[in-house]
């Protein structure tokens, strides 16, 4: 068994599928990008900075506008196109499914063809991707801290993410009010834990955790204005008000 082989074996279905028709079409497929490779500079600048990635989108959602960010802070957002996707739990995105069993965004679509899903999958890889200040610490307390704290951000979006479905999408008579109150009592938990414990470190860095709580709020304010999150939680809305003029922040913002 050649070394082509044993690697095939390691496959998926698809992967091998995918592996075989490189082996029959790379002689082919390398002429051609000989016989096209850029000639004038503004042809080989334009080679550069075509994306090289899809990422599946909406720009309503707190977990796409992660990426968005992460991608803005680090200067790749030419490095991606965006694939919009329209999808609810009862209306899946069937594009999106071939992809992604789940039917969820985000999911990105790497240049070799492997999807890679979901937020927090997307955003480890893409700080892999660039040369700057890592935005999610690479090891030590520091790690588990700060992805902590956008784990607590992610629950907030889950829990407002799915009070939206259940106040927009069923019927009001259907509608489970204490349900609705348990999601809405978990968000505000949530909220008070970062305006008691949280605040100094979510200003020292704009990383992961900080850029999963401000899009956790931007969520709110989009969705949610209701819960009126800055009365309780003056300090978070102070930090809040500070990161909405970042230039990430703006470029992503959701509107309706
Ligand atoms: C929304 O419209 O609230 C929404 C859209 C996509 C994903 C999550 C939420």
């Amino acid at each position: 068994m050649g070394p082509y082989q044993s690697t095939l074996n390691c496959l998926t279905h698809r992967h091998r599928e995918q592996a075989h028709s490189y082996k029959g079409v790379c002689h082919l497929e390398l002429s051609l990008q000989h016989a096209m490779l850029p000639v004038t500079a503004t042809d080989r600048e334009a080679a550069m900075s075509a994306p090289s990635m899809t990422l599946y989108h909406n720009p309503l959602s707190p977990f796409v506008r992660k990426v968005m960010v992460l991608l803005h802070e680090t200067g790749q957002q030419n490095r991606v196109a965006l694939q919009t996707s329209v999808l609810t739990p009862v209306n899946p995105d069937l594009t999106l499914i071939e992809d992604n069993p789940l039917s969820k965004i985000p999911a990105l679509r790497l240049a070799d063809g492997n999807i890679i899903h979901d937020s927090r999958v997307i955003l480890d890889y893409l700080d892999h991707q660039h040369v700057g200040n890592p935005l999610i610490p690479r090891e030590g307390s520091a790690r588990w801290r700060r992805l902590t704290l956008a784990s607590l951000a992610d629950g907030i979006m889950d829990a407002a993410v799915l009070v939206r479905y259940e106040t927009a999408l069923r019927a009001p008579e259907k509608h489970w009010d204490e349900w609705l109150d348990g999601q809405r009592n978990k968000i505000r938990r949530a909220l008070a834990l970062l305006e008691k414990d949280a605040i100094a470190e979510l200003t020292c860095h704009f990383d992961v955790a900080a850029i999963s709580v401000a899009c956790a709020l931007g969520y709110l304010d989009l969705r949610h204005p209701d819960l009126d999150w800055r009365t309780a939680n003056p300090q978070l809305a102070a930090w809040y008000f500070e990161v909405s003029q970042r230039p990430s922040m703006i470029a992503t913002m959701p509107k309706v």
